[in-house]
């Protein structure tokens, strides 16, 4: 494919370009730029980080999971071009040496990048901005200490980079369309090719499965695909939009998924991963579905002209089986505007950067003392993201006291036999999702059940 972009402040035009080169490869061998470090390549470690900027803003995303086609029409700066052209260094990367916070040092370009870009945005919540940093030698705290000592500083004039005009892609089989009908029709024409939003699955499936994606077709560049609309009777959600857009959307309007998004990978991975990918990759653990559903969403896909809606729950049909023919996308999602009522629970082994052993989502409304309506839905607890019809059932019309509650929680036994995995096992998982009913009731009643909130 052929991709124009710039590249610490250097105009890049490239031809020929494989659809499935990462840009981490591309900087390293073909570039020589070996600041930005491979760890884990695959998305958790932060080591690849860079920044991108393009008419959305700056932001940093994992060089390694990123394709080279994504770069079209966007700046990238590495950690090369952060200290200015005549050398001086970065304030954060004078903090870096002031407050100790580089021991080995292999960490070290990512954090530089993802603390420079977070002092760009103006972003103070460095536990946020720097989880998807990992490092094993220096300890966190130095290195906050650095992150927080620069916060009025005055950004360096070259860290507000120009993205250039993208470079038209003309190149078959593979493509990068500019609009929802662009993509239709391609999609129709290469019905076994491969959808590529933000790569946070579609990545692995080459870097760690080496696996040959056929056609491709890049979803970045589709402008009418991305972004939240909220109007008087719904809230409709762009297949492309991000998970950071998503967290930024919901935060007025039903909190508690924003805060759950806020533990979704890390703002490298919010940044790049869809919320249609997050759908169509039918994961039974992935956070977006089970909230989406307890808020009763609507998923609406198109092939070629022709449009469905459906239920996101029916689109789930079985473990890695889901209601979508070939050449059928995601174009959006709509949820009606409700009161909040949504209460999001997030259960992994760490509070950052974890992927789900159980997801727990649920909306009740309650009138005059009695259950109107109950919408629970769970990731986690079967081979789909699912709702929890016994339970839902059992609150239906009921009196909302905590006997009602147990009598919901005894019935989830029912709904669902979770797997035994390394994440959890079933008994775990069972018990688990049983307690997040009685938590939903209990911050209902005024209690406050979650560790952020109670202090001594
Ligand atoms: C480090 C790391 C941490 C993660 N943490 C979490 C987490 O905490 N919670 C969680 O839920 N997930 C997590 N994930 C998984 C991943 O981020 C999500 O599943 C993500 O939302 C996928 O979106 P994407 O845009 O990156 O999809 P891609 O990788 O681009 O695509 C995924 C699949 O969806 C298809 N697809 C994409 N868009 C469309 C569309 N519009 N229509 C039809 N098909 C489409 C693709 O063809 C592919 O089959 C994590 C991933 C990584 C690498
Ligand atoms: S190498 Fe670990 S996130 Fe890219
Ligand atoms: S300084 Fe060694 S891993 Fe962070």
């Amino acid at each position: 494919m052929n991709i124009t972009f710039r590249l610490n402040g250097e105009t890049v035009a490239l031809t020929n370009v494989a659809p499935t080169q990462t840009l981490l490869d591309w900087l390293r061998e073909e570039r020589g730029l070996t600041g930005t470090k491979e760890g884990c390549n695959e998305g958790d470690c932060g080591a690849c980080t860079v920044m991108i900027t393009d008419d959305t803003g700056a932001q940093t995303l994992n060089a390694c999971i990123l394709f080279m086609p994504q770069l079209n029409g966007r700046a990238v700066r590495t950690v090369e071009g952060i200290s200015a052209p005549d050398g001086s260094l970065h304030p954060v990367q004078e903090a870096m040496i002031t407050h100790h916070g580089s021991q080995c040092g292999f960490c070290t370009p990512g954090f530089v990048v993802s603390m420079a870009a977070a002092h760009l945005n103006g972003r103070r919540d460095h536990d946020t901005e720097l989880a998807g940093n990992l490092c094993r030698c220096t300890g966190y705290a130095p290195i906050i200490r650095a992150a927080d000592a620069t916060a009025h500083s005055p950004v360096p004039e070259h860290m507000h980079d120009q993205a250039p005009a993208a470079c038209p892609q003309t190149v078959a089989p593979h493509a990068q369309p500019e609009n929802s009908d662009e993509l239709a029709a391609w999609y129709a024409e290469n019905p076994d090719g491969t959808l590529v939003a933000g790569a946070t699955d579609v990545g692995l499936w080459v870097t760690k499965g080496f696996r040959d994606l056929g056609p491709v077709a890049f979803l970045n560049r589709c402008s009418d695909l991305r972004g939240v609309t909220v109007n008087d009777d719904q809230v409709e959600i762009g297949a492309t939009t991000t998970l950071s857009e998503l967290e930024a959307a919901m935060e007025p309007l039903h909190p508690s998924f924003a805060a759950m998004i806020r533990r979704y990978g890390s703002v490298q991975v919010r940044n790049a991963a869809t919320i249609g990918g997050n759908i169509a990759n039918g994961s039974p653990i992935g956070d977006g579905p089970p909230a989406l559903i307890a808020l009763g969403a609507t998923l609406h896909l198109r092939n070629g002209s022709e449009r469905r809606s459906l239920a996101l729950e029916d689109f789930f049909l079985d473990y890695g089986k889901q209601d979508r023919a070939p050449g059928a996308f995601v174009e959006r999602i709509t949820i009606p505007r409700q009161t909040d009522r949504l209460r999001c629970y997030k259960l992994s082994k760490r509070f950052d950067q974890d992927i789900s052993a159980v997801c727990g989502c649920l909306s009740v409304r309650v009138e005059d003392g009695l259950v109107r309506e109950a919408r629970i839905a769970f990731g986690g607890m079967a081979g789909v993201p699912a709702r929890a019809a016994k339970a839902e059932a059992v609150l239906l019309g009921a009196r909302w006291t905590e006997e009602t509650v147990q009598a919901a929680m005894t019935a989830v036994a029912d709904d669902f036999t979770p797997l035994s995995d390394m994440r959890a096992s079933a008994g775990y998982r069972l018990e688990t999702a049983q307690n997040m009913l009685l938590r939903y009731w209990l911050e209902d009643s005024g209690s406050l059940a979650s560790v952020l909130e109670v202090r001594s």
